[in-house]
């Protein structure tokens, strides 16, 4: 017999929390957690194995602490004048984002942002024990300067979670939202750029916004654009004392010898690794059309997924979708559903099966 979680000394601000679960099914056309579905290409692949080999060599001494290489080559990929002392890097933004709330939130703090927004940043800055607290969204779920300066101001957080663009809602988030709330918070702004590469090409980045607002941090992630969700690899830009505070809270050689390399190496290829950005946004903007032809009300997107509104059951469209081998994402949102764009022939797939389901409200 096996005990129950209940029945263990676990925190009290942990019982009858669910864990992070989008389901993992294998079907033919997986298009429910916004990967980039087109493998790495073969070129880069053969770069990729040929420096994880040579790691290999070494794999017997620990890696460097500092992962020096790797933050000379994102500050490279970044621009914007940055530099390694400006640049941290874990496995994935999502351990990005954790470093930032042990070191800023944690018992007796709190973070914030504007729901609906990334399921993740809830969970993990409980899991440091501090309280979430939900802002909210206009009806189309953008979020105008004013609005959001005094919703930040009225919580008054210790961390804010911006993501930018949205996820699940796609939607862009402008500079000068993102400067009113800096300047309504003594806390830590956190600008998650996990879909920035997927955007108009012309979009400032937060980026931008970094000289002289040390408390500002702009995360991203070579899950998406860069096809290396596997790999686990995300990364963030601010002020290096800030990155300091991030190196109290890390485990000593937290990003492996392997990781290290093979991220090295790919942001080598940088353009080649990016060349399906632009497929992937004709994909979107397909699909986008496609469900507005359906009669479905899909949302203005700047990421590599749509959210579409005017479906009558979403968990019975989620299933008659599975059930013809097309998985998706339901993320709680009434009369909503979430599609990651795919190659062109897994969005013709998911779009033929829809059409197939006479679901619109
Ligand atoms: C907004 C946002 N931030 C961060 C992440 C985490 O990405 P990863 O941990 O793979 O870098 C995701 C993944 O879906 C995301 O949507």
């Amino acid at each position: 017999m096996t005990a129950r979680l209940d029945d263990l000394p676990i925190r009290d601000d942990l019982r009858g929390q669910t864990p992070y679960g989008a389901p993992q099914a294998p079907l033919p056309v997986a298009l429910n957690v916004n990967e980039n579905t087109h493998p790495v290409p073969e070129d880069v692949a053969d770069d990729i194995l040929d420096a994880v080999a040579r790691a290999l060599g070494e794999v017997n001494r620990y890696p460097d602490r500092e992962f020096t290489a790797l933050r000379e080559a994102f500050a490279e990929y970044l621009g914007h004048g940055l530099d390694r002392d400006g640049i941290w890097a874990a496995n994935g933004s999502n351990e990005v984002l954790q470093h930032v709330l042990q070191a800023f939130a944690g018992p007796g703090r709190t973070a914030f942002g504007f729901a609906p927004t990334y399921s993740m940043y809830p969970l993990l800055a409980r899991g440091t024990g501090a309280e979430w607290i939900s802002g909210g969204r206009a009806a189309d779920f953008s979020v105008a300067p004013e609005d959001a300066a005094s919703q930040v101001a009225n919580a008054a957080p210790d961390v804010v979670f911006l993501c930018a663009p949205n996820n699940p809602t796609g939607t862009p988030l402008d500079l000068e939202t993102i400067a009113a709330v800096y300047d309504a918070t003594d806390g830590v702004v956190v600008v998650d750029e996990a879909y920035q590469e997927f955007a108009p090409r012309d979009t400032p980045s937060a980026l931008t916004l970094l000289p002289g607002r040390e408390r500002m941090v702009v995360s991203r992630t070579m899950s998406k654009a860069f096809a290396f969700a596997g790999a686990r690899v995300g990364y963030l830009a601010a002020d290096p004392a800030l990155i300091d505070a991030l190196r109290l809270v890390r485990l000593p050689y937290h990003l492996s010898a392997l990781t290290q390399a093979a991220a090295t190496a790919a942001l080598g290829h940088a353009e080649t690794m990016l060349r399906m950005v632009d497929d992937i946004v004709g994909q979107r903007d397909r699909i986008s059309a496609t469900l507005d032809a359906l009669g479905y009300e899909p949302y203005e997107s700047w990421t590599n997924f749509v959210l579409f509104g005017g479906v009558d059951d979403p968990r019975a469209t989620w299933q008659a979708l599975y059930d013809r081998g097309i998985l998706i994402r339901d993320v709680g949102i009434p009369h909503h559903l979430r599609v990651t764009a795919g190659t062109e022939q897994e969005s013709t797939a998911f779009l033929d099966a829809l059409a197939s389901i006479d679901s619109a409200a």
